[in-house]
């Protein structure tokens, strides 16, 4: 063989048509590690025509089975976590203690997605006519929830497994094929994952798997006549995937810039925690991570100084180490973070911890305080290990700022007053707001969604299940 990891269509691994492969950066060494087939438009052309097929009989195929079938799939993902997230490590240089947890999440996810599908989709409704002025009682209406279809999805790079299982299980539950499009950072990982989809014993053609160029395939997959729905995640690609797709159901998750209130009376110590946390795992590539810490200026020195001291005690170093700071995903990130940084240094931002630094992809943990509305990290997505802090005179000048944002996907407000709690969290444009904690999209059942440029309908396994049905009536007329 070529040493080029395949592509999956129609029920087998195959090498593409096209004799081009996409090479594959390891961030932390910044050489090639893997390389995936560089799909051809006529192989996924093939896989929406596998796809529809599989569907029709897929649909047909009880409820039991089909959770059967994802269990199945759960048991082996956890059997074969270790290579799973041994790629991850290698592809986006996710912490392996980390990794191992994404694998082992995935399949609990799957395993909770069954379960919910059995329940969720085996209830309908039925609704007699008489309930509306002038009718009498002599049609029974039957309300049942039936798949899209063809279900396209695109997970990111830093979720490579997770945020791929959290489509695909619900989609297949729900009694729909899939195409994957895996993040080309991930896209082995994302094919080890398949692996466990194809041991299970998934119908041929029900599922498959395209590796290739965004830019190559990227619209070609999105605008396929053959797409019944679209759920992505990742960044503002998803703001132009919704302006060319077609008359088809979008789940999005996009970028976020989710802001933590400290408020004059928060417990500083957990706040401070929480923003180490929250700022800085995974080095801070999260859509979820505190992207901007709005501090009540009575309390801002002393918050800045536990927060300085948990700064200092982070490792930064490789993800094979399990250091808390590893490589970022790509040189054209680092270049862009830096570029933050650079623009809130000439416009005076105070260095807690000391000065930039970077090796490589590598890039040494930043506390930025006193930043200023004039600056670029004020409202951008850094997706770096970065964290500013602007100072606030009231929870209102706070809260009007993360509404100002053109993000709104979560927010976080430390106090201890649960009345001031609940009305900053009423008062803030979020999706989620998190009360005494950081931003998070777990645990896997609560709903997850982003408002304003954040995305469009919402996640969390049951409503992602009830995002991949549509409503169906079936209306009996009695005599
Ligand atoms: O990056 C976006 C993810 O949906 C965030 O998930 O809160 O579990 O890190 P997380």
């Amino acid at each position: 063989s070529t040493g080029i990891y395949k592509f999956y269509l129609d029920g087998q691994w195959r090498e593409s048509t096209s004799g081009k492969a996409v090479s594959i950066t390891n961030p932390s060494t910044r050489q090639t590690c893997f390389q995936v087939q560089a799909c051809t438009q006529d192989e996924v052309n093939k896989m929406f025509d596998t796809a529809k097929v599989a569907q029709k009989a897929w649909a047909k195929t009880p409820l039991w089975k089909r959770a059967e079938c994802l269990h199945k799939v759960a048991a082996l993902m956890r059997q074969h976590a270790q290579p799973i997230a041994d790629c991850l490590v290698k592809e986006v240089a996710k912490p392996a203690k980390d990794s191992l947890t994404e694998v082992i999440r995935s399949a609990d996810l799957i395993d909770y997605t069954a379960e919910e599908g059995l329940r969720y989709l085996g209830e309908g409704q039925l609704l007699n006519s008489d309930s509306f002025p002038g009718n009498p009682r002599n049609k029974l209406c039957l309300v049942s929830k039936v798949p899209l279809g063809v279900v396209l999805a695109i997970p990111p790079f830093n979720y490579p497994v997770n945020l791929a299982v959290s489509k695909l299980a619900p989609a297949l539950m729900a009694g729909n094929a899939v195409v994957l499009k895996p993040p080309t950072q991930g896209a082995v990982a994302g094919i080890h994952m398949l692996q466990c989809f194809h041991a299970a014993g998934l119908p041929a053609g029900l599922l498959s798997l395209a590796t290739g160029r965004g830019s190559e395939i990227g619209d070609f997959l999105t605008m396929h006549p053959g797409v019944n729905c679209i759920s992505f995640t990742g960044g503002d690609t998803g703001i132009s995937i919704s302006k060319k797709a077609g008359m088809v159901p979008l789940q999005m998750e996009l970028g976020g810039k989710d802001v933590c209130i400290v408020c004059a009376d928060a417990d500083l110590t957990l706040a401070a925690k929480h923003i180490i946390k929250g700022g800085f795992s995974y080095s801070g590539q999260r859509c979820t991570a505190v992207k901007l810490v709005l501090v009540a200026e009575s309390v801002a020195d002393a918050l800045v100084g536990e927060v300085a001291e948990g700064v200092k005690k982070l490792s930064v170093g490789m993800p094979e180490n399990d250091c808390d700071i590893t490589p970022v995903v790509s040189e054209s990130s680092a270049n862009f973070i830096e570029g933050l940084i650079m623009d809130a240094k000439e416009k005076g931002a105070v260095f807690v911890t000391g000065d930039y630094k970077r090796e490589g992809n590598l890039i040494w943990p930043v506390l930025l305080d006193k930043v200023t509305r004039d600056m670029r990290l004020a409202w951008e997505e850094p997706f770096g290990p970065v964290l500013p802090i602007i100072r606030v005179s009231s929870p209102e000048e706070a809260v009007a700022h993360c509404n100002a944002s053109k993000y709104g996907l979560q927010g976080c407000v430390f106090t201890k007053d649960i009345n001031a709690a609940i009305a900053i969290s009423d008062a803030m444009e979020t999706g989620t707001v998190q009360v005494n904690s950081a931003p998070a999209r777990g645990p896997d059942h609560f709903p997850f969604q982003g408002f304003r440029d954040s995305g469009i309908g919402s996640q969390g396994i049951r409503n992602s299940l009830s995002m991949m049905v549509k409503t169906k009536s079936t209306v009996i007329n009695l005599e």
